[in-house]
């Protein structure tokens, strides 16, 4: 192996050896041959440079097998990419990433959210908005629906796509492996998402549940710029978020921070909170684990509709959120 990465150093690939160019994500050899995988961007002919690798690898005797994969890595006209991530079902990935968006909203960004629960999407049904979306037959994108979260003073616009909107309401949706990668594929970038004139501060993904394949691939089509976790304290949702920040970490996906999301419950009648699961579990993983903690949001009804007499509970975790606001202000 390690001759095979020494005389692939020896080539060049945009002023880089093919190495150190992050052009090469995988070299495998055995006995009898030696299988390279190279990563391009959407525009690169590596045509010329195949012959090549073939060339000086020739006198090791081997069979050599290139196979090459196109990564598309950003989004046209979109700053900032936030997945948001649990592993686990059910923990309010979706509520958050509805909430996330408004308060992104309120500080004045231009804000998008991306349903990539391709067969659970849920967004059309928080935001209440379920018609088609239209095309914009000059630009040949799809134009996201609007989103308008509920707010005191005026309401607060962004925009959102989501599977569900192509889908009759109700109907369920049942794609195979390269139909799920094509639909989200879709969904990212034959969408406007921004323009030149206005670019889109913050795209939000909502992401699935799960660690698998899937996600892999998506995540690394889409490149978030951070991720954000979401957990319930519990040891078996912890469990799956352990699962997701190992993805992450092996991607180099950045992770912004996690929340703790169903803390406890305030009892309307008599007042009192009531711990479902234990009480700072999810602080004490996000210690362990080394990532920040953001702060907990308990079970309330309100977290479950638009409704602008939310008490401040993403306010206060968007505040611990400065180094990826900073991060958009300072573009
Ligand atoms: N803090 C909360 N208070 C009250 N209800 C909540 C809260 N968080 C989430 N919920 C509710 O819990 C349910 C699951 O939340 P949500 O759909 O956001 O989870 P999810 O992680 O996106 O699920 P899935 O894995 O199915 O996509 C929903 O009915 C939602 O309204
Ligand atoms: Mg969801």
């Amino acid at each position: 192996m390690d001759v095979v990465t020494d005389r692939l150093k020896t080539l060049v690939y945009q002023g880089q050896n093919l190495i150190d160019s992050g052009l090469v994500s995988g070299v495998f050899t055995d006995e009898a041959n030696i299988r390279i995988t190279l990563e391009k961007g959407p525009h690169a002919d590596l045509k010329d440079l195949e012959q090549e690798i073939k060339k000086i690898l020739a006198d090791l005797d081997r069979e050599i097998h290139i196979s090459i994969t196109t990564v598309f890595n950003k989004i046209p006209y979109v700053k900032k990419i936030i997945a948001v991530m649990a592993g686990k079902g059910g923990v309010g990935k979706s509520t958050i990433s509805f909430h996330l968006g408004k308060e992104l909203a309120r500080y004045g960004f231009r804000v998008g959210l991306l349903d990539a629960d391709i067969s659970g999407p849920s967004v059309p049904q928080m935001v209440q908005s379920y018609q088609r979306p239209s095309i914009n037959t000059e630009l040949e994108k799809i134009v996201p629906n609007d989103i308008y979260w509920m707010n005191d003073s005026k309401n607060l616009k962004g925009v959102f796509m989501s599977l569900g909107l192509l889908v009759p309401q109700g109907a369920s949706i049942a794609l195979r492996g390269p139909m799920v990668q094509h639909a989200l594929k879709q969904m990212l970038f034959d969408v406007a998402w921004g323009s030149p004139e206005e670019l889109l501060d913050y795209l939000i993904v909502d992401m699935p549940p799960g660690t698998n394949d899937t996600h892999l691939s998506f995540l690394k089509m889409v490149k978030p710029d951070h991720a954000l976790l979401v957990s319930t304290p519990d040891l078996l949702s912890l469990a799956d978020v352990e699962r997701t920040i190992h993805m992450l970490r092996r991607i180099e996906i950045p992770i912004v921070g996690i929340i703790e999301n169903m803390s406890y419950f305030k009892c309307k009648h008599c007042n009192h909170d009531s711990s479902i699961f234990n009480r700072d579990t999810v602080e004490t993983f996000a210690e362990q684990v080394g990532i920040p903690f953001l702060g907990i949001i308990p079970i309330d009804t309100r977290m479950r509709h638009n409704d602008s007499t939310m008490p401040r509970y993403m306010r206060d975790i968007c505040q611990r959120l400065d180094e990826v606001v900073v991060d958009v202000c300072a573009e």
